[in-house]
């Protein structure tokens, strides 16, 4: 049997981009069923400025609550936070996480719109967070946003999003994540971005990150599965998107994407009934209705034979 890594990024990409701000408790009771569901990968949370996007504020309490003293290390879980700088950094450390993420940005004006830097500065903030990965032992993920297009510029050529993923893998990411960030790729970019980035990177240490706005996340996910990439990044429900991306829907919904592997026999280990049961749990939560179609209305339930 064939198997994919999903990463669940519902608490930290999902929630920074919900009006609705859930209490601590919540967020811990949603990582709770989350885990329960299956999710070894989960992101929840970020380390980034609150002024910036108070969603994420607490999330060092949400750590406390996720990773207690003791079980930092046997956890079978990986949490991981975001954070883009050296301060960023220095909380995860005083958390106690054991795995971060960084992230850059593929063009120039969404670097400036959500770190307020341009992309080579936002490189130089990676040093002294990658000196102090290696110093404390936390293993670093990668993302790069507007690999597919930029709300600001439009389209991004792919020589960029090469290069970048061939930086940030140098830098020493574990993992890089490709992000649709404002849900604007279709099926034969991704195919032709990834047999590209494939030449210069392992591809086991590729992910594919979707957004869902014109509704090609699915078959996005399908093109990239197709050309070899086992990591996908998704958020319960189609939580989310970035504040910093005007127009962008959530990620791709969990649940959704479940659903596809599970009918392809593709392993994912994430129990597609819990995830559906997560969902009614979290949709009166919300103040919009959730975008997962599978969530919305569950496995096929025959009515019966019609006579
Ligand atoms: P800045 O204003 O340029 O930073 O923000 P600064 O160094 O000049 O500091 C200004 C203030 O921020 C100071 O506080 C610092 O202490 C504080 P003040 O003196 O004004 O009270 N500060 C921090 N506070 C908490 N945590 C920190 C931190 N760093 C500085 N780490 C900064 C720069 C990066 C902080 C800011 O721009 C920021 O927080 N941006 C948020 C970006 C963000 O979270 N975006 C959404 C996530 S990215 C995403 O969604 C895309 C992704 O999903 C992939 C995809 O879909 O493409 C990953
Ligand atoms: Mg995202």
């Amino acid at each position: 049997m064939k198997n994919v890594k999903i990463v669940e990024v519902g608490l930290r990409d999902g929630l920074q981009n919900e009006t609705t701000q859930l209490s601590v408790e919540q967020r811990y009771d949603l990582y709770d069923k989350l885990v329960r569901a299956g999710v070894k990968n989960i992101e929840i949370g970020a380390f980034v400025s609150p002024k910036w996007v108070p969603q994420m504020a607490l999330t060092a309490e949400l750590c406390a609550m996720v990773l207690p003293e003791g079980e930092k290390v046997k956890s079978k879980v990986q949490a991981t936070v975001l954070v883009p700088n050296e301060q960023g950094m220095l909380q995860a450390i005083e958390a106690g996480v054991k795995e971060v993420a960084i992230f850059a940005a593929c063009s120039e004006s969404f670097s400036q719109k959500n770190i307020n830097c341009s992309i080579d500065e936002s490189f130089e903030r990676f040093v002294p967070v990658m000196k102090l990965a290696k110093e404390f032992k936390i293993k670093v993920r990668g993302y790069l946003s507007t690999c597919f297009g930029c709300p600001f510029e439009g389209k991004v050529s792919e020589a960029k999003v090469v290069s970048l993923v061939k930086k940030m893998h140098k830098l020493g990411c574990y993992e890089i994540s490709v992000g649709d960030t404002i849900g604007v790729a279709n099926a034969a970019q991704v195919e032709s971005l990834f047999k590209k980035l494939k030449k210069v990177v392992p591809v086991n240490k590729l992910a594919g990150h979707f957004h869902d706005t014109r509704g090609q996340a699915l078959a996005n996910i399908l093109a990239a599965y197709n050309v070899g990439i086992r990591t996908f990044d998704s958020s319960i429900g189609g939580l989310g998107g970035c504040p910093y991306a005007p127009g962008a829907a959530g990620n791709v919904a969990t649940e959704d994407v479940i659903y596809m592997f599970d009918g392809m026999k593709v392993k994912t280990g994430l129990k597609l009934d819990q995830l559906i049961d997560t969902h009614r749990w979290l949709q009166p939560l919300m103040d919009h209705q959730l975008s997962s179609k599978v969530g919305r209305v569950g496995r096929l339930k025959p009515i019966g034979k019609v006579q």
